[in-house]
């Protein structure tokens, strides 16, 4: 392995780079992107949110969405998987907000995922639902140490169960939903990387008094950026925008394009129906919905258990817009998107980003 790179161990799993390829819903890293990416030797991320939504049950023989999100899970896992290889290490990234969460992570697990990585929401009773599955690793999702001393506490207390790992994501960079419960969080200096990795890499040393991995997530682009994480602790780091705008990403070419598209002044936050802030382009969508004025499509599925639109009608309905976003319409979707989608100028391939992070070969 090249000089200084840590090994990113993950329960039993040991990918060749320290390198997690970010779950992202809806639909934008399914079975390609994350099976080429862990087929390479990182971790490649199926993001489990919505993913029925094209799917025939659904569509034609009018299934329930929750029963077809649960076939579709384990079908989107062995596409990746015949992708990957039988040494790929695949994740699964569920969120904890979802209605269906419980039913989504055993689909996954009996789906033959390696990982579970979770967040939007505190995982506090993931080994509950995972307890059939001692070889799925388990990587909650957080923002502070403090979010990680009360998953591990609760674990160690409820289940004598210790989380193989953390990803630490900051809400100042990262895409999509973000760890912050309100707008001026997003860029609290208590939720930066520069402080809140090296106190969760403190936790874990100090007070569990382990050597699992802390990852970090939010803002990574070059070997720069994942160099300075390994510094503050990090053992491997986590990539979400970069690898969405890939030949192997599994979004429409339109998405793509916005990425390529996207300059500073188009990237905003947004207050997201799931009660939580979210980061995304400035779309005509997105522009108007700033402006207080919302034309959603009606609800998706009740996928949320606490969706601002279901209740109020105030917002809109995200599933629908982020499938909207995923086929491309460029009008009506809602193009979730970390801060350095303004260095997205071209496509680019999973390839391309391994030789540039890892220009020396990994060693045996
Ligand atoms: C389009 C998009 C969708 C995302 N969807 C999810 C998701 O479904 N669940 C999740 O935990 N994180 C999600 N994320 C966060 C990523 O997994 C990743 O942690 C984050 O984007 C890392 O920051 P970066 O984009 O600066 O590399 C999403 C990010 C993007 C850009």
């Amino acid at each position: 392995m090249s000089k200084g790179m840590p090994i990113l161990k993950l329960g039993k799993h040991r990918p060749r780079y320290p390198l997690i390829q970010g779950g992202m819903g809806v639909g934008i890293s399914g079975s390609r992107l994350a099976g080429n990416v862990a087929f390479r030797g990182a971790v490649g991320t199926i993001a489990s949110v919505g993913l029925s939504h094209n799917s025939p049950y659904l569509r034609d023989e009018k299934m329930n969405y929750f029963d077809a999100n649960e076939i579709v899970i384990k079908e989107v896992l062995r596409e990746a998987r015949n992708i990957a290889g039988p040494e790929g290490v695949l994740a699964v990234n569920c969120m904890v907000a979802l209605t269906d969460y419980d039913r989504e992570v055993r689909a996954a697990a009996e789906g033959g995922a390696d990982v579970i990585i979770s967040g939007a929401g505190l995982p506090l009773r993931l080994p509950e639902y995972m307890k059939d599955f001692p070889d799925v690793a388990l990587v909650p999702i957080v923002s502070s140490a403090k979010a990680a001393s009360l998953i591990a506490r609760r674990w160690e207390r409820q289940y004598g169960r210790s989380p193989d790992g953390f990803v630490v994501e900051t809400p100042a960079t990262a895409g999509g939903h973000l760890g912050a419960t309100t707008m001026e969080q997003v860029y609290d200096p208590a939720l930066s990387i520069d402080t809140a990795l090296p106190e969760t890499v403190r936790f874990v040393a100090e007070e569990m008094k382990s050597d699992i991995p802390v990852i970090a997530a939010g803002g990574v682009w070059d070997r720069r950026d994942m160099e300075r994480m390994f510094e503050l602790g990090a053992k491997g780091v986590q990539m979400g925008t970069r690898f969405a705008c890939t030949a192997e990403g599994d979004a429409s070419d339109r998405f793509k394009q916005a990425y390529i598209d996207a300059k500073e002044e188009d990237v905003v936050l947004i207050h997201s129906p799931a009660g939580l802030p979210g980061r995304a382009i400035k779309n005509p969508f997105v522009a108007k919905y700033l402006e207080g004025e919302v034309d959603s499509n009606p609800c998706f599925a009740n996928c949320l258990t606490h969706c601002r639109y279901r209740k109020t009608r105030e917002t809109f309905c995200i599933a629908a817009a982020l499938v909207d976003a995923f086929n491309g319409n460029w009008e009506r979707g809602l193009f979730f998107c970390g801060s350095n989608v303004t260095k997205v100028d071209r496509l680019s391939t999973v390839q391309e980003i391994l030789d540039d992070l890892f220009p020396e070969p990994p060693g045996p």
